[in-house]
C-alpha cells in the first residue's frame, strides 16, 4: 500500500495529509522518482523583484505607470522598491546556492534595456550581465525570460501591444541582451503567459496598461505571438545552438454540472481561449479551430496577415507550463455563494477579460483554497502535462518544464523570526508528486521551477499576496527562508519525493 506524506503544521496545530501521493504511478511504493537530469529552480520576474525603479537609466514600464492609477492596485503598492534585488541580487544568489537550486528562472527588464526609442543602456546590460556571472559562480543555470509584463511606457504610447511594430521592438531588445549575454545564457524564452499581457492588460484592464477594449486584446494577442515567432527566429539566426522556448498558463477546465452540455461546451472552450491560442500558433501554425467564431461573437478579429501564422511557429526547443489550479466552469447562473472570486479586490472598475468566451463563473468544488482564493488542485497538473505531452509537445518532441507553479498563504512570522508554512509546503510537495506521476505515465517533463523565490509584489494584489518560499519583510528587506524553502531543498537533495532517506521539511 502507498503511504501517504504527512506534513504537520504546527502554526495550525493540525496536520495535513496529502492524498496526491495515494495516486497511481508510483511503482516504487512509496518514493516519487524523477527523470534522470530533471531540473530544479525557481522563478521571478524583473518588476516583481527588482525595484530600483529610476536607476541607471531605467524609465516607466506600463506597470510603474498603472501602479499610479488610482484604485488599480490593493493598497496602492507599486514596484519602485520591491525586494530591492538590484541592490541585494548577491545575498539572493546566495540562499538560491544554499538552497541547492540548479536553475534560475528570471526575467529581463525591456525598459532598463532600451528605455527610449532606439538607445540601448549600458548600465541595465551590465546589471544582468553581473547577475548571470553570478549565477554561474554558484553553478545556477541562468533561464532569461524577455518579456514577463514590463513593457516599456513609451511603447505603449505607441500603442503597445495592439501595434504590430512591436514585434520587431521586441527583436530589437532581445538581440541587444544576447549579444552582450548570449556567451553565458543558454536558455531563453520569449513570452511568459502571454494571455495575462493581453486579455487582463487590454480586455479586462486588471493588469497594464489597463485597456478595456476586446478589439484590443486580441490585436495584442496576435502581436505577442508575432513577436514570440520574429524574436525566436532572430535568436536562432545569430546562435544556432541556443535553447529557446516560451511558457504559457494553464488550466484543466472541468464541466462544473458535466450532464449540462452547455458547462462541457464551456470547459473546452475555456481550454481553448486561454492557452490552446498560444500553443497552436506556436507549434502547429494555425489558430485553434473555432477561435476565430469565438471572437467574431464579440465583434472582435483576429489581424491576420499573409506569412504571419508560418512566422509565428519558429521552431522551439522547450515548452514552459504555469499551473497553480484547474477549474469548474459554469455557462448557467449559481447563486453567488457557490462562485469564486477570481480578480483582486480593487476600486477601479474592470471588465471580462474572456473575449468571445462567453457567460462562464468559476465554481467552488469545496476544495482547499490559497489566499488567492485558487483552489488546491494537484492532480490537475499530472492531467494537464499528459494532455499538453500528448496533443501538442509530444508527437513533435519538445519536452515540457513547470515555469511556475506555488501558493499565496497568509504567512505567520514566528517571533523566532520562522515561518511554518505548513500549508505551501504542503501544496509544493503534492505538486511535485503530481509531475512525477506525469513523467511515470510518459510526459517528458524536465523540470520544475517554483513560485517565487521571495514574496514580492503580487500584480494587481499588491505585495498583500506571499509567494514566496522565502519570506520578506518588506520593511527591513531581511530574507527567511520558510519551511517550505526547506523542504524543496530537502527534496532537491535527495532527487526525489517519499521513501527512504527523503523529504523532511
Ligand atoms: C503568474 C505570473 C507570476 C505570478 C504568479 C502568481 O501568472 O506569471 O508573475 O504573479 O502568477
Amino acid at each position: 500500500m502507498s503511504s501517504t506524506m504527512t506534513v504537520s503544521g504546527p502554526t495550525t496545530g493540525t496536520s495535513r495529509t496529502s492524498p496526491a501521493t495515494e495516486t497511481e504511478g508510483d511503482p516504487a511504493g512509496n518514493r516519487r522518482v524523477f527523470p534522470p537530469g530533471f531540473l530544479w529552480g525557481a522563478a521571478t520576474a524583473a518588476f516583481q523583484i527588482e525595484g530600483a525603479a529610476a536607476e541607471d537609466g531605467r524609465t516607466p514600464s506600463i506597470w510603474d505607470t498603472f501602479c499610479r492609477v488610482p484604485g488599480a492596485v490593493v493598497g496602492g503598492d507599486h514596484g519602485d522598491v520591491a525586494c530591492d534585488h538590484y541592490h541585494r541580487w548577491p545575498e539572493d544568489l546566495d540562499l538560491m546556492s544554499r538552497l541547492g537550486l540548479q536553475a534560475y528562472r528570471f526575467s529581463t527588464s525591456w525598459p532598463r534595456i532600451v528605455p527610449e526609442p532606439g538607445r540601448i543602456e549600458p548600465r541595465g546590460l551590465d546589471f544582468y550581465s553581473r547577475l548571470v556571472d553570478g549565477l554561474l559562480e554558484r553553478n545556477i543555470q541562468p533561464w532569461l525570460t524577455l518579456y514577463h509584463w514590463d513593457l516599456p511606457q513609451w511603447l505603449e504610447d505607441l500603442g503597445g501591444w495592439t501595434n504590430r511594430d512591436v514585434a520587431d521592438r521586441m527583436t530589437e531588445y532581445a538581440l541587444a541582451l544576447h549579444d552582450r549575454l548570449g556567451d553565458r545564457v543558454r536558455h531563453w524564452s520569449t513570452l511568459n503567459e502571454p494571455w495575462c499581457s493581453a486579455f487582463l492588460g487590454y480586455s479586462g484592464g486588471q493588469h497594464a496598461p489597463g485597456r478595456q477594449e476586446p478589439q484590443a486584446a486580441v490585436s495584442a494577442m496576435h502581436h505577442l505571438l508575432l513577436a514570440h515567432g520574429r524574436t525566436a527566429r532572430a535568436l536562432r539566426s545569430v546562435d544556432r545552438d541556443i535553447t529557446l522556448g516560451f511558457t504559457v498558463n494553464c488550466t484543466v477546465s472541468d464541466a462544473a454540472h458535466p450532464w449540462h452540455p452547455e458547462d462541457a461546451v464551456l470547459a473546452r472552450r475555456t481550454e481553448m481561449l486561454l492557452q490552446e491560442v498560444f500553443l497552436e500558433p506556436a507549434l502547429l501554425g494555425r489558430y485553434p479551430e473555432g477561435a476565430a467564431e469565438a471572437y467574431a461573437s464579440a465583434g472582435v478579429t483576429i489581424p491576420v496577415r499573409d506569412g504571419d501564422l508560418a512566422e509565428i511557429a519558429a521552431p522551439v526547443d522547450f515548452v514552459g507550463v504555469n499551473y497553480y489550479n484547474g477549474g469548474a466552469v459554469c455557462a448557467l447562473d449559481v447563486p453567488e455563494d457557490e462562485a469564486l472570486p477570481t480578480q483582486a479586490a480593487v476600486t477601479r472598475p474592470t471588465s471580462d477579460p474572456n473575449v468571445g468566451l462567453g457567460s462562464s463563473t468559476l465554481v467552488s468544488r469545496r476544495l482547499p483554497r490559497t489566499a488567492m482564493d485558487w483552489e488546491v488542485q494537484p492532480d490537475g497538473l499530472r492531467r494537464l502535462l499528459e494532455y499538453l505531452h500528448r496533443e501538442y509537445t509530444g508527437p513533435a518532441g519538445i519536452p515540457l518544464y513547470v515555469t511556475e507553479n506555488g501558493a499565496a498563504f497568509d504567512d505567520v512570522v514566528s517571533p523566532d523570526g520562522s515561518v511554518d508554512d505548513a500549508e505551501r509546503t504542503a501544496y509544493v510537495l503534492d505538486h511535485l508528486a503530481a509531475v512525477a506521476d506525469a513523467a511515470a505515465r510518459g510526459a517528458d517533463v524536465r523540470g520544475y521551477f517554483v513560485w517565487s523565490l521571495l514574496d514580492n509584489f503580487e500584480w494587481a494584489y499588491g505585495y498583500a499576496k506571499r509567494f514566496g518560499v522565502v519570506h520578506v519583510d518588506f520593511a527591513t528587506q531581511r530574507r527567511t527562508p520558510k519551511r517550505s524553502a526547506l523542504a524543496y531543498a530537502a527534496v532537491i537533495r535527495s532527487g526525489g519525493l517519499g521513501g527512504a532517506g527523503t523529504v523532511g521539511p
